[in-house]
């Protein structure tokens, strides 16, 4: 009895070992142009924006086709978050977050729509579709004007209302 006990812990024992070169098959390759879509940062000074530019006009229109059914009428929130239309502050408990009161950067407004929407199909819009629902966000936080056209060099330069929220450790 002791013997096979023995023998039965030993063999749990190197079990690992011997099973250690199986793997549970999940998951498969990258694609390379999966890797393409999300191997593209963009950068706060907005090194690495693409070309491509858009307004709030058009904005507007993509906005109603690609991103209203989950964040409703004009940004206000419906199944996913509020994006625009604040009613209070940031500093308010609990803080009202929207692109205006908590982006400290429009240049990852940008990098993060291209990367993550539409939830349902990322990576869908292109360089100009993004730059125009940009365009839109930013102009329904009062941040730019409809007219403004939003591209690699002026999207650079939107200074957002709460830049100064975030402290960079870096720079300290
Ligand atoms: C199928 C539903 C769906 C669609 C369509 C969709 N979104 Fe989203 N979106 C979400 C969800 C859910 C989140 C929250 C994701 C998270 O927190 O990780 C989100 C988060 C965001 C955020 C970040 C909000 C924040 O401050 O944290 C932005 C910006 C955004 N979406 C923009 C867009 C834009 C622009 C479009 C259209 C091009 C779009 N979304 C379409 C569901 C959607």
């Amino acid at each position: 009895m002791f013997m096979r006990n023995s023998l039965l812990i030993l063999a749990l024992l190197i079990s690992p070992v011997l099973y250690a070169e199986e793997t549970p098959e999940l998951g498969k390759p990258a694609s390379k142009a999966l890797v393409e879509q999300w191997n593209n940062d963009i950068f706060p000074d907005g090194e690495g924006l693409p070309s491509g530019k858009g307004t709030a006009t058009y904005g507007k229109k993509v906005y109603q086709q690609y991103c209203l059914s989950c964040h409703g009428v004009k940004g206000t929130g419906d199944s996913a978050d509020e994006l625009a239309g604040a009613k209070h502050g940031l500093t308010d408990n609990p803080p009202d977050k929207t692109i205006g009161t908590y982006w400290p950067y429009a240049t990852t407004l940008f990098d993060f729509t291209r990367r993550s929407m539409p939830l349902n199909n990322p990576g869908s819009l292109n360089n100009s579709q993004l730059y125009a629902v940009t365009a839109y966000l930013l102009y329904l936080n009062d941040i730019i004007g409809e007219k403004e056209i939003m591209d690699a060099q002026t999207l650079a330069k939107v200074k957002m209302p709460n830049r100064d929220g975030f402290v960079n450790y870096q720079s300290k």
